[in-house]
């Protein structure tokens, strides 16, 4: 299948930080890629790069396989590259409406002058919103009365209605409780249904594991690969995020310990296991 981007061999530095360095990726219709790492692993910066925030310091971008260079996150989405940033960019005080159409907003003639047509605005609105099952009351409250899930849900359709080929979502379930979140992969499952390829950033192995069909996994700038879910495990994926090598060396030290005092391993062994567990059990969510 051709993909719709893709991005081969890129760096991206910031003065003397290497956020990025030697990262290829591909985003084909149809699929959920998840992008997993630590805090700083540098997923913000990889889909900044997607999004046409910031140009990469090395690598070439290609869009339906023809090189580009994006310069502006608004020329990417006028390809159909929507994202949903990590801090959602939306405006709390503003209508549901208005933050649904965002610059876009249908315009009606009155006499000489072109106006805002709110009445068709909010009954796009709630249409679409309809359609990935939340009903509104009122189109025009403010979003900010919206919870976190349901303001998620406001950006995927905004996304899927605007035709967007590929959706990027940073970090869309961090902040959500265990219902919201299950309803945000819901969502996601959707947009990939309608045969948008979404890129899914989480650092929460179950929720990516729940809806994803490829894994890229990032580690202090640098990949661990790419992974199609029949090639990979939800445990390797796992060990993956808890970092091997990281792992290694706690197993080293542990060792060093136990030689010592076997008290003092025990306890020690004792709470690396439960912070394993709680990570495991997608409660240790960071941001
Ligand atoms: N605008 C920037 N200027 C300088 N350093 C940055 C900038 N953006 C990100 N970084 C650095 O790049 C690294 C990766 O960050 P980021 O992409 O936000 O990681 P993640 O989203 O995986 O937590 C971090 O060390 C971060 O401090
Ligand atoms: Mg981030």
């Amino acid at each position: 299948m051709a993909s719709i981007i893709e991005l081969n061999d890129a760096t991206k530095s910031f003065g003397r930080v290497n956020a990025l360095r030697g990262i290829s990726v591909r985003i084909d219709a149809g699929e959920v890629h998840c992008l997993l790492g630590d805090n700083g692993a540098g997923k913000s910066t990889l889909i900044k790069i997607l999004s046409g925030v910031h140009k990469p310091t090395q690598g070439v971008y290609t869009f339906e396989g023809k090189p580009v260079e994006l310069t502006s996150p608004r020329e990417a989405l006028d390809m159909g590259i929507a994202t949903v940033f990590q801090d959602l960019a939306m405006l709390p005080l503003m209508s549901i409406t208005r933050n649904f159409f965002l610059g876009r907003e249908p315009r009606k003639r009155v006499g000489p002058v072109q106006v805002f047509d709110s009445g068709t605005a909010s009954r796009i609105t709630s249409e679409e919103l309809n359609k990935i099952g939340i009903k509104l009351r009122d189109p025009d409250q403010a979003v900010g009365t919206l919870s976190g899930g349901e303001r998620q849900a406001v950006a995927i359709a905004r996304a899927v209605y605007f035709g967007a080929r590929v959706l990027i979502l940073d970090e869309p379930t961090s902040a959500l409780g265990v219902k919201e979140a299950a309803v945000v992969l819901k969502y996601i499952v959707q947009a990939k249904t309608n045969g948008i390829g979404v890129i899914f950033i989480t650092h929460n192995v179950h929720h990516a594991w729940a809806v994803g069909d490829t894994f890229t996994v990032l580690n202090r700038g640098t990949s661990y690969g790419t992974f199609k879910k029949a090639e990979m495990t939800r445990e390797r994926l796992l060990q993956m995020m808890a970092g091997g090598e990281e792992l290694e060396e706690l197993a080293v030290e542990l060792d060093l310990i136990a030689k010592r005092d076997p008290s003092e391993a025990g306890k020690l062994e004792h709470k690396v296991a439960e912070e394993l567990d709680r990570e495991a059990r997608g409660t240790g969510d960071k941001h």
